[in-house]
């Protein structure tokens, strides 16, 4: 099949919602990440971006809407402290789980009898979900197990020739996906940490709220289970910052053999050494972060990431390295 490239012009932007109508999928920019999107209603269409990210089928997917309106059409028991979830933080990057009613299929919610909804932020993709005029159900644009893609030019490495159709927008501001927090139960819990943090939501909620953290506890967020943003390469991360304890890995990297690249966000540290910067900031690093990896990739056989977080959004992008370190951190 031929991935066409579109635009965000009327005619093109027309053409995406009638392919999504007709059971297709399109790829589209958030500010989080790039999303592979279905008709949330129509379940064969959803099960094709299971097929096409190899995507392990008990893992279930978020539904993105462009009103507020629309989360209480699919959903119903939903709390005051979810309603005031809703109202501070949509459009955002937060993903809310509430209880879902009979509209959406166990297809995207894997069997689950909650749901979970966004509202993004991105004006291009409200736009899109606008043209479409159904929800849209939507894991991000990668295939499974890679880096997440945050410029169009990363879907069309994934997914090149595997959908009709790409909706090539503005490379995303965030660039690690929403933060996931479940409000279905009694007790609110982050499930994914993300750009809106536990003390942003505590600060909303007037209450303490966890996180999930061990994934032997009862998973209520399949996803967190599997293996997740990994370059085709091998990679490992330090999160103390110790200087000589990075230059030795990379000398013994060089020993074995390997030609590896340090990632950091202190480029004076490692003056001779294959060195890539990570960005000047937290949310640099969180933009950056996933299209380094997919064109570092290309070039070394061995990433080594050293990232001190120096708040809580630096936490989160943490959860992302660590999993595409495949827990290898030293
Ligand atoms: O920023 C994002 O969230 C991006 C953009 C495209 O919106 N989407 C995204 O989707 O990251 P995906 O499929 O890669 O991750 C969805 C996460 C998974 O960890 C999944 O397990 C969790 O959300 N999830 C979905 N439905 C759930 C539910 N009903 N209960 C608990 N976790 C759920
Ligand atoms: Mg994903």
């Amino acid at each position: 099949m031929e991935t066409r490239l579109l635009n965000f012009n009327n005619n093109d932007l027309s053409i995406a919602g009638e392919l999504i109508r007709k059971g297709e999928l399109v790829a589209f920019p958030t500010e989080t990440v790039y999303g592979l999107g279905a008709n949330a209603l129509d379940e064969q269409a959803v099960k094709k971006t299971y097929n096409v990210k190899g995507r392990p089928h008990d893992n279930p997917e978020i539904v993105h809407v462009w009103s507020k309106e629309q989360i209480f059409e699919i959903t119903k028991n939903v709390s005051d402290d979810a309603k005031r979830i809703i109202d501070f933080f949509l459009p955002g990057s937060v993903t809310i789980v509430l209880q879902k009613n009979d509209v959406i299929s166990d297809c995207v919610t894997a069997g689950l009898k909650t749901v979970a909804i966004r509202i993004p932020k991105s004006k291009q993709a409200l736009e899109f979900l606008k043209y479409c005029a159904v929800p849209i159900s939507a894991p991000s644009a990668n295939s499974s197990t890679r880096p997440s893609p945050t410029r169009w030019q990363d879907v069309l490495e994934d997914m090149n020739g595997k959908i009709p159709a790409i909706l090539c927008g503005d490379d995303c501001d965030v660039g690690i996906e929403s933060t996931v927090l479940d409000m279905s139960g009694s007790e609110p819990i982050i499930l994914r940490p993300g750009v809106i943090t536990q003390s942003q939501i505590e600060a909303v909620l007037q209450k303490s709220v966890r996180v999930l953290t061990n994934t032997n506890e009862k998973v209520n967020s399949p996803g967190v289970k599997y293996k997740h943003y990994a370059p085709n390469c091998l990679m490992a991360l330090n999160l103390d910052g110790d200087r000589e304890k990075v230059l030795n890995f990379y000398n013994s990297c060089k020993q074995k053999g390997y030609n590896p690249i340090i990632l950091s966000q202190n480029e004076k540290d490692f003056g001779s050494c294959n060195f890539c910067h990570l960005g000047k900031d937290t949310n640099q690093v969180g933009k950056n972060v996933f299209s380094i990896l997919r064109k570092l990739e290309k070039t070394y056989d061995y990433i080594i990431c050293s990232f001190v977080p120096c708040d809580e959004y630096g936490q989160s992008i943490v959860n992302r390295l660590t999993k595409s370190a495949s827990g290898n951190i030293f």
